[in-house]
């Protein structure tokens, strides 16, 4: 008889403690019960499972209470057939629990992955051994390095799955043989000798960041794939164990595992009435400049059809072509093929007529930074978009409730702010106006999430929450150029810290007009420190579209070359403000103080309730500004300051999500 055992722990089946000690019991009934020759594993809930339970491990994991290890030893002892059935996602410990049986089926829909690397640990439960058993060394390595989740036809041509069944087919269908991966061997590459071994596993650490960049769990992982080469199975499984074990505590997963929760309490908005999302089934942008092409494009590989509107048959031909050039791009760089960019190209229309936008459920204004232009173009909107359709302003710093006062449906306006550029960073901030209904922003989240963004609620406010806390970042840097330490230098230092790019190159590649005009507009907020960026400006060093900024540029090229020029002008500029020079201040000082800047802005953010939780500041960081994943964010690295006792908390405390 065959026993059916079914993964059932909503939402998602996670394997808790709790969870995995009930389904070890019923592992243990089947065992004792001679009738039963088989057990078919499946889940409930449209799921498989998602693996251990992440916030058994919020604070330390503890591997003496029972957890999905306990169920794999279990079955690895069993003289029973065991088969996982999958129906949807099967990741981390429940893809090991599969690993563990006989034979895994999969119906098409399902995913299968073990994505343990994004929370800054391994596998933990066998996969790091088992794993490289069933598919080979190197497809093994390269699918947990990554992190990748693969399709039901992906893990049947990998040899993850033995067969794809239909959703309710028996999986006791197939022969039913034990086959158990712990008595395999790893294989190496067909072509490699087993003397090359040492080579490939030196070649797989070279691959990979430092540990102190962002490459811990991935040299431990290659570290743990090599063990399942050189040591017999039960010690192997040991040393994934005692591997894993160490990487729960370590800085980076816990980093990592705050991104995690932060990420999944964004949409959570407290206060707010419950509302139905509204389905967006079209869109429309006006404005088919640098953000409008981008946000087209972002609308067009979710399947939303969109209409550019710009305002004369030449700027709609322009719009036309720069839309076309992206997707050449993405063909040329074989992210996508010639048919599905046709596809993809057909579902963007264009138009220099408001009509063409009447029928829209949403448009998205991208047109210039100018109050008094984005009040023109709404007033037109108003008038021609359906009624109950949603409008937005994909604004820097504008004041998004005066752009509302113009229209007649301040309920269904909102900032939906998209980062540059637009088809490729992952960052949407969604700005709330005063009059902003929960449904619009209800609809505004749902969106986001067909569009593969991740969306932060922003309150109303001069910079929102990534550009006000990026002028404090900013202002800083500048500050330390004025002391005497070189913008190269300085830069240097921040990509040590792990940010993506230095704070003079982004100047440089956003543009210092962009700075200057922005300075100019609020001089009241007392935003960027001008006078650099106001000779910069004089002299049309805007940066790499001038070939000259706070670096200069060979022609045609975006390698930033040092250019002591700027540096005597940060001298003369320290001159005449009487500014003190002292160059002796090394890399992690130059870190210290220019995040410590940010942190100072992000407290002040939370202060005047424009981001809602600690958390939601350090996913903007991370996905609209490059800040390095593994240290969790700026608030993150304020509150491990602050449970260290190396900095106190505040007065009145903050709330962290
Ligand atoms: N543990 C705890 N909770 C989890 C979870 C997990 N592994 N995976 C998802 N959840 C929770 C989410 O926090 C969310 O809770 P909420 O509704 O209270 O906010 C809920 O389940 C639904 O999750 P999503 O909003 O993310 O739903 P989606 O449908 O978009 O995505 C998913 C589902 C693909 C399963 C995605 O949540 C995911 O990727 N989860 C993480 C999977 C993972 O990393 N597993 C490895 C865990 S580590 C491990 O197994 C160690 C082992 O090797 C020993
Ligand atoms: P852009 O100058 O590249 O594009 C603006 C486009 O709007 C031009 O193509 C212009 O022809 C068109 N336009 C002007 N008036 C119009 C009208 N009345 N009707 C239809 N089209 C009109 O500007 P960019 O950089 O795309 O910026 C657009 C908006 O996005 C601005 O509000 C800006 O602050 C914001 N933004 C810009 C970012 C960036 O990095 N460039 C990042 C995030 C937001």
């Amino acid at each position: 008889m065959n026993k059916v055992i079914t993964l059932d722990n909503p939402p998602v089946n996670a394997l808790s403690f709790a969870y995995s000690e009930k389904i070890l019991k019923e592992i243990e009934a089947a065992e004792k019960d001679p009738s039963v020759t088989s057990v078919t594993i499946t889940g409930a809930n449209g799921y498989f499972s998602a693996g251990v339970d992440v916030n058994d491990f919020a604070k330390e994991w503890d591997p003496s209470g029972t957890t999905v290890r306990d169920i794999i030893e279990a079955i690895e002892r069993s003289q029973k057939v065991y088969i996982a059935a999958i129906d949807g996602v099967a990741l981390g410990g429940a893809l090991e629990l599969a690993l563990a049986c006989d034979r895994r089926v999969a119906t098409p829909r399902s995913k299968l992955g073990l994505p343990e690397i994004k929370l800054g640990l391994i596998p933990g439960a066998g996969g790091t051994q088992r794993l490289p058993r069933l598919i080979g060394a190197q497809e093994a390595l390269q699918m947990m390095l990554k992190g990748e989740t693969v399709t039901a036809e992906r893990a049947l041509e990998l040899g993850l799955i033995d067969e794809i069944v239909d959703a309710g087919a028996t999986a006791t269908d197939g022969a039913l043989k034990k086959r158990r991966l712990s008595e395999l061997k790893v294989q190496l590459p067909a072509t490699a000798q087993a003397f090359a071994l040492p080579y490939i596993i030196a070649q797989a650490h070279k691959t990979v960041p430092p540990e102190e960049s962002g490459g811990l769990a991935a040299h431990k992982l290659i570290d743990a794939v090599q063990a399942a080469f050189e040591l017999p199975f039960p010690r192997g499984i040991a040393r994934e164990y005692r591997l894993f074990d160490e990487l729960v505590g370590s800085a980076p997963s816990l980093a990592l595992r705050h991104l995690f929760f932060a990420e999944r309490e964004l949409s959570k908005i407290p206060n707010l009435p419950p509302a139905d999302p509204l389905d967006i089934k079209s869109a429309g942008v006006v404005g088919g400049g640098t953000m409008g092409t981008g946000i087209a494009i972002t609308f067009a590989n979710a399947g939303i059809p969109v209409t550019v509107v710009e305002p004369s048959a030449e700027q709609v031909a322009k719009a036309r072509q720069t839309i076309f050039g992206m997707f050449m791009h993405q063909v040329k760089r074989g992210r996508l093929t010639q048919e599905e960019a046709w596809k993809r190209g057909q579902s963007i229309e264009f138009s220099d007529d408001y009509a063409a936008l009447a029928n829209c459920d949403l448009v998205i204004e991208a047109v210039f930074e100018n109050m008094a232009v984005k009040k023109e173009v709404f007033a037109k909107l108003d008038g021609v978009v359906k009624p109950g359709a949603i409008l937005a302003s994909n604004t820097s710093t504008l004041d998004i409730d005066e752009i509302a006062s113009v229209t007649k449906r301040p309920e269904q306006f909102l900032g939906l702010h998209f980062f540059a550029p637009a088809n490729i960073m992952k960052l949407l901030e969604i700005v709330r106006g005063k009059a902003t209904s929960a449904q619009t922003l209800a609809t505004a989240f749902k969106l986001a999430k067909q569009l593969r963004k991740v969306a932060v609620l922003s309150a109303n406010a001069f910079g929102f929450i990534g550009n006000r806390m990026f002028f404090e970042y900013t202002r800083e840097a500048v500050a330390l150029a004025e002391e005497g330490v070189p913008p190269a230098r300085i830069d240097a230092a921040m990509k040590k810290f792990g940010m993506a790019m230095g704070p003079f190159a982004t100047f440089d590649l956003s543009g210092i007009d962009v700075f200057w005009h922005v300075a100019q507009g609020r001089p009241d907020l007392n935003l960027a420190r001008t006078p650099i960026l106001d000779r910069l400006y004089e002299q049309k060093r805007l940066g790499q579209k001038t070939g000259k900024g706070f670096y200069k540029y060979a022609e045609g090229s975006r390698e930033a070359i040092r250019d002591e020029e700027i540096e005597k002008l940060f001298a003369q500029l320290a001159k005449e403000e009487g500014v003190a020079q002292h160059s002796d201040v090394s890399d992690d000082e130059i870190a210290q103080r220019i995040v410590g800047a940010l942190i100072k802005s992000g407290e002040e953010i939370l202060r005047d309730g424009v981001a809602l939780r600690p958390g939601d500041i350090d996913i903007v960081w991370i996905y609209g500004y490059g800040f390095p994943p593994h240290k969790g964010g700026p608030m993150w690295l304020l509150r491990q300051a602050q449970d260290s006792g190396a900095v106190a908390p505040p007065a009145g405390g903050l709330t962290y999500a």
